[in-house]
């Protein structure tokens, strides 16, 4: 599915579940499937790692049952090890864990692929590519966070799209086109098209999908700023 997303070039939408409404869950999966979503995004949190929880290994079983879309799975969890083994099981196909956070990054990225799932890793805004060299051979996923992790709802840091734009550029010069570049935090309709000018290959959105007027119009509006972008390649500004 990654691959055959890679080489259509199409920009990866992924609704982070966290912002829907959870009262409505069945609901809003069918929604975002309709309004060609390309995957969903599961944010799970450990209160420590982040202040905040979310979802567990159960839940994901849950929505995997839910959807046939591609279910992408956050790790922020302090010392990820012990838990992958129960995401996988509960259907991930993408199961992602923060470099910050992993005792060994390289080993978690093996797990996972040794599963049959997609293995990615995710960075905080702060924390500088460098530290990606020795696990980027392993990885055919980086998830480069846009905002603080732990919180919905949050601004854009650009300096954090800058570096998933320099990731691009390296990823470009390595002939790595097996890796896809995501931007989590603070993407909605109106910016979409300048951060898919930067040349990463999607973004996850929370409320910028789930927020007003519904997730159907926002995914649409989304598609519309990125065909605006195909055919005027530079010209967009993050707004
Ligand atoms: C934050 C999560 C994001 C979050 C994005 O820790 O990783 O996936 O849901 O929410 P928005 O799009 O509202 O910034
Ligand atoms: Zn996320």
């Amino acid at each position: 599915m990654l691959a055959s997303l890679l080489e259509s070039r199409r920009f990866v939408i992924a609704p982070s579940l966290m912002c829907a409404d959870l009262l409505d869950l069945g609901a809003e999966l069918r929604r975002v499937e309709t309004a060609g979503a390309d995957a969903v995004h599961v944010d799970v949190m450990d209160g420590r790692f982040v202040p905040g929880f979310t979802f567990g290994a159960d839940a994901v079983a849950r929505v995997k049952a839910a959807t046939s879309l591609p279910v992408c799975v956050h790790l922020m969890l302090e010392t990820p090890e012990p838990h992958l083994a129960a995401f996988l099981a509960a259907g991930a196909d993408e199961l992602i864990v923060h470099v910050e956070a992993a005792c060994d990054a390289v080993r978690c990225a093996e797990t996972i692929r040794t599963a049959g799932a997609v293995p990615g890793i995710a960075l905080r805004p702060g924390t500088a590519l460098e530290v990606l060299e020795e696990v980027l051979p392993f990885v055919q996923r980086v998830l480069v966070m846009t905002v603080a992790p732990g919180f919905a709802g949050q601004p854009l840091i650009l300096r954090a799209l800058d570096k998933a734009e320099r990731l691009v550029q390296r990823l470009r010069s390595l002939g790595r086109d097996d890796v896809a570049v995501v931007v989590d935090g603070g993407v909605k309709p109106s910016n979409v098209g300048a951060i898919a000018a930067r040349g990463v290959h999607g973004a996850v959105a929370g409320t910028g999908i789930f927020g007003a007027p519904g997730a159907a119009a926002n995914i649409a509006r989304m598609r519309d700023q990125l065909e605006r972008v195909a055919c005027s390649p530079g010209s967009a500004v993050v707004a």
